[in-house]
C-alpha cells in the first residue's frame, strides 16, 4: 500500500478507527497522569492553514510537542501557496521536508490533489467537505460519557455542512443511525445522502429527528467562508436552535454535542451549552488533542 492519507473517515477501516480511538483514551490517560510519551523525537509536522482555528492548532502542535516533534504552522500569508504556488508543487516540497502535513483549507479538491503529490500522510484537518479530525475526538467523548456508540441513535441539527457529511460517514464505520434535520435549501451533499441512505433519515423537522435520540448534535448555521450569506442563514434556521426544550424529546441520557466555537442563542442556548450534565463540547475540545495523537501515531507507524 501507498502513502496512508487521513482525507475522510473513510481513509480507514471501522477497525482501524475503533483501535485510534481506544489508543486515544490510553494517551489521555498517561497525558493527564504526566505519564512522558515522547514516541517520535525529531518528526515535523507540517500545518497547513488557509482557514482560522483554535482548537485543531492548538491540539496539534501541542501534540507534536508531547510527541517530542515539533510542528510548523504555515499560513497563506507567508508560504508562496497563499502566491498562487500549485498545491502540486508545494505538495512534493514540503512533503520531502517533513514527516506528517495537515491541511486546512476551502475545496476538498485541494487536499486530494496535495495528497496525491505528497510523499508523507496527510491529514484533513477541515475542508468545506469534510472534518474528520473532529469525529475522532466527538466519538470518543459520546464514548467516555455514555458508552459505545454502535446501534446508537444521533440526531444532526442544523446545517447540511462539513460536520454533518463527517457524521454521514461515521455513521457507517461506526454503525450507528443518523437522523439529520435541516431546514429546506440546506441538505447535506445528494450523492452522500444516497450512500449512505441505509443508516439516515432525512427531515426537516427537529423534533423528529430528535424523538429517543442518544446524542444531539449542531454546528454554526454560518460556516468559515459562508460570512456574507449570515443574515439570510439566520433567517432560514430560525426553528432549528438546539435547546433544553429540543433535548426534553430526546432518550433520557441524551447528550448536546457541538465541534466549536459556538453561537450561543443561535445554533444554541448558552444555558444548554453549559448544562454540565448534558453538554460533553468540553471533551469533544479536549479529546482532539488525545485522538490526534493517536492519529498521527497509526499513520507514522504504518
Ligand atoms: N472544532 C474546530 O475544528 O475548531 P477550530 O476551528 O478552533 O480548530
Ligand atoms: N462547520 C464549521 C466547523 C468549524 C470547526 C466551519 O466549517 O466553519
Amino acid at each position: 500500500m501507498g502513502t496512508r492519507h487521513f482525507l475522510t473517515l473513510t481513509d480507514c477501516t471501522p477497525a482501524e478507527l475503533k483501535s485510534i480511538i481506544q489508543r486515544a483514551h490510553e494517551l489521555k490517560q498517561m497525558q493527564h497522569k504526566q505519564v512522558a510519551h515522547a514516541l517520535f523525537p525529531e518528526h515535523v509536522m507540517a500545518m497547513i492553514f488557509e482557514k482560522s482555528s483554535t482548537r485543531t492548532r492548538v491540539s496539534f502542535e501541542a501534540g507534536m510537542a508531547q510527541f517530542g516533534g515539533h510542528a510548523l504552522f504555515l499560513s497563506p500569508n507567508d508560504t508562496q501557496l497563499g502566491r498562487g504556488e500549485p498545491v502540486s508543487d508545494s505538495a512534493r516540497v514540503i512533503s520531502s521536508m517533513v514527516d506528517i502535513i495537515m491541511i486546512r483549507t476551502f475545496g476538498h479538491e485541494r487536499i486530494e490533489e496535495f495528497a496525491r503529490y505528497s510523499s508523507v500522510p496527510v491529514i484533513n484537518a477541515l475542508t468545506d467537505q469534510f472534518h474528520p479530525c473532529q469525529l475522532l475526538a466527538d466519538m470518543q467523548a459520546y464514548e467516555e460519557a455514555r458508552g459505545p456508540v454502535q446501534g446508537t441513535s444521533m440526531a444532526w441539527v442544523g446545517d447540511g455542512n462539513n460536520m454533518c457529511h463527517s457524521y454521514i460517514k461515521a455513521a457507517a464505520q461506526w454503525d450507528f443511525e443518523l437522523r439529520i434535520a435541516c431546514p429546506p435549501g440546506f441538505e447535506p451533499d445528494a450523492s452522500l445522502l444516497e450512500q449512505y441512505a441505509d443508516r439516515l433519515m432525512l427531515t426537516h423537522s427537529p423534533e423528529e429527528a430528535v424523538d429517543g435520540a442518544n446524542a444531539v448534535i449542531t454546528d454554526t448555521w454560518a460556516s468559515m467562508g459562508q460570512e456574507e450569506e449570515k443574515a439570510t442563514r439566520e433567517a432560514a434556521f430560525a426553528g432549528f436552535q438546539v435547546n433544553h426544550e429540543l433535548m426534553q424529546k430526546a432518550a433520557s441520557n441524551a447528550v448536546f454535542m457541538h465541534c466549536l466555537p459556538a453561537y450561543r442563542g443561535y445554533e444554541v442556548t448558552s444555558e444548554l451549552l453549559e448544562d454540565p450534565q448534558i453538554s460533553i463540547v468540553w471533551a469533544e475540545a479536549e479529546n482532539r488533542l488525545h485522538a490526534q495523537k493517536a492519529l498521527i501515531e497509526f499513520l507514522l507507524n504504518q
